[in-house]
């Protein structure tokens, strides 16, 4: 496995800051990502992501704090960082008018490989990533799903020690969506470490072995996901009522039993809240029984009552509940 090769973390920021005017795109982020795996950024529109991805692909300069790229520092030590890592953009920049073959090639002949190596390497990436058979077809011909391909396949014309991945899946669908998994499993195997930007919860769920949940510039959590998970909850029930007409006072009853915030789905009959069970799963068992009692004492009829573990969008909501409403 190369995965930068020294030990060290792939990735290390401390109190790392990015202004623009007066908006604190980056306000404080410390992370330490280790190498060789899939590091998860989650966060919803405007938390600081692709910020953050840029400092560290040295695209922008921090206004404080430091940032390290396999223990070089991005601003001082730059062209070292910039010879280890790659960066698939939300926004692309393959050429719409070129083939796909023809964007490789040129990529590849810009890294500095020989023709014959480009031609080689852009005909391996093309054939890796499912795009053979539209290789001779202009780029702007591609359905989304293979241009995000493209995209990330032109990312890996030099093996990267670390891959940014901004937001690599957003708007494809769900086939497309595990085609991309499926490369960045790949990629990882390969020994490269990947930072994915997602604001999906289901995608940080699959690939990331840590996560730090981003908000307003700032980490709000961090962990691996049975952390996060166990940070707000050792379980969550989801109850489906007979009667949408009762649903406020089963609010009110799962709030008293459960001693928390309850979730009114967009289901009229639906609610979801999130169990403690004083950390274990035994706990949270016999506190969504007692739930459950209290329902059926209350008289409120419940078609359909089941305990899980939370969802990584549940995690999400509760760690912005807890942190009140945006300043
Ligand atoms: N070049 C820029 N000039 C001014 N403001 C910017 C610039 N780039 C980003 N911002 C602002 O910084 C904040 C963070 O933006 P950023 O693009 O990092 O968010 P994000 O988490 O990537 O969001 P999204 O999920 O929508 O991509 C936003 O308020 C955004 O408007
Ligand atoms: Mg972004």
């Amino acid at each position: 496995m190369s995965g930068g090769g020294d030990g060290g973390p792939a990735v290390e920021t401390e109190g790392l800051v990015k202004v623009f005017g007066t908006n604190r795109a980056v306000d404080g982020v410390d992370l330490w990502i280790p190498a060789g795996t899939v590091y998860g950024v989650l966060g919803p529109n405007g938390a600081g992501k692709t910020t953050t991805v840029k400092v560290l692909a040295t695209l922008l300069r921090p206004d404080g704090g430091r940032a390290r790229v396999f223990g070089r520092d991005v601003v001082t030590d730059a062209d070292a960082v910039r010879g280890r890592v790659s960066l698939t953009g939300q926004y692309a920049s393959v050429d719409e008018d070129l083939t796909g073959t023809e964007n490789l090639v040129l990529l590849a002949r810009l890294l500095g490989h020989s023709r014959a190596a480009s031609r080689d390497r852009a005909a391996r990436l093309l054939a890796a990533f499912g795009l053979s058979e539209a290789a001779g077809r202009q780029v702007k011909t591609y359905s989304g799903g293979m241009r995000r391909r493209i995209d990330i396949a032109a990312s890996l014309l030099n093996t990267p020690d670390l891959l940014f991945l901004d937001e690599p899946t957003t708007g494809l669908d769900p086939r497309s969506r595990n085609q991309v998994w499926d490369i960045v499993r790949a990629v990882v195997e390969q020994g490269t470490t990947v930072l994915l930007t997602t604001q999906y919860l289901d995608e940080a769920d699959r690939l990331a072995s840590r996560i730090a949940v981003i908000d307003h510039g700032r980490v709000i959590a961090e962990g691996t996901k049975g952390e996060l998970k166990a940070s707000v909850g050792a379980g969550s029930v989801h109850v489906r009522l007979r009667d949408p007409a009762r649903r406020a006072e089963a609010e009110r009853v799962l709030a008293g039993a459960l001693h928390t915030s309850v979730q009114l789905d967009a289901d009229p009959v639906a609610l979801t809240a999130t169990v403690d069970g004083r950390g274990t799963e035994r706990g949270a068992a016999q506190q969504a029984a007692r739930a459950l009692a209290e329902l059926s004492r209350a008289g409120i009829a419940v078609d359909d009552f089941a305990l899980g573990q939370p969802s990584l969008d549940e995690v999400f909501l509760a760690l912005t509940e807890r942190k009140g409403p945006p300043a």
